[in-house]
């Protein structure tokens, strides 16, 4: 009995500290293979090129803390920007929307002989008289073209930059 017992003893530690040793070995051929794996798939190049390409197309440039160097006095371009275009890009932006939902149903493609955007000869009439009269036009509806396009939801600002934005689209 005692015999037996001490030589389980003995067999289960021994297979214990094998198997032990074979973990860690294991553990260490696991970490090494992972180490020199994510060395070769990203390489500090390629981490460098990654964030070119997704680097933000603009910078907060300030002359206090300049990120680059610009030849103007960078307060003076936000100034500028700031005072022009933006004022404009906004009414393109309100006009094109406003065109591209209801408007263009129609003046994409002459539906009714609507004049077709695009196409200057079929605005030239129309446009000696003025651009007050093509607003008027379009907030009361003419012949076929229901008053505000169909749309009444649409404020007149918005009627009147889609009437800006048929015509510059046109010419
Ligand atoms: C259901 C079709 C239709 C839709 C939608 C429509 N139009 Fe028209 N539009 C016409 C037709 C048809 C005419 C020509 C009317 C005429 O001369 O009898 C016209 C004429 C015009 C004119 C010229 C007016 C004039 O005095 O000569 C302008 C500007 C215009 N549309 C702008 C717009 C705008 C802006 C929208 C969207 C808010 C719009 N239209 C939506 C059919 C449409």
């Amino acid at each position: 009995m005692e015999t037996t017992d001490k030589q389980f003893f003995l067999t289960f530690t021994g297979v214990t500290a094998i198997l032990i040793i074979i973990a860690v070995l294991v553990l260490i051929i696991a970490n090494w293979i992972g180490h020199h794996a994510g060395e070769d798939r990203v390489s500090q190049a390629q981490i460098q090129l990654s964030n070119d390409r997704i680097k933000p197309v603009g910078q907060v440039n300030l002359k206090s803390q300049p990120v680059t160097a610009v030849a103007e006095d960078p307060t003076t371009i936000v100034a500028v920007a700031a005072s022009t275009e933006s004022n404009s890009l906004a009414v393109v932006d309100a006009g094109e929307k406003a065109y591209s939902g209801i408007c263009q149903s129609c003046h994409a493609t002459g539906i009714a002989d609507a004049p077709i955007v695009g196409d200057i000869s079929d605005w030239g009439k129309r446009l000696e008289s003025g651009k007050e009269k093509l607003y008027q036009s379009v907030i009361q509806g003419l012949g076929t073209m229901p008053a505000k396009g169909g749309n009444p939801s649409l404020s007149e600002e918005e009627v009147k930059a889609a009437v800006d934005y048929m015509i510059a689209a046109s010419q």
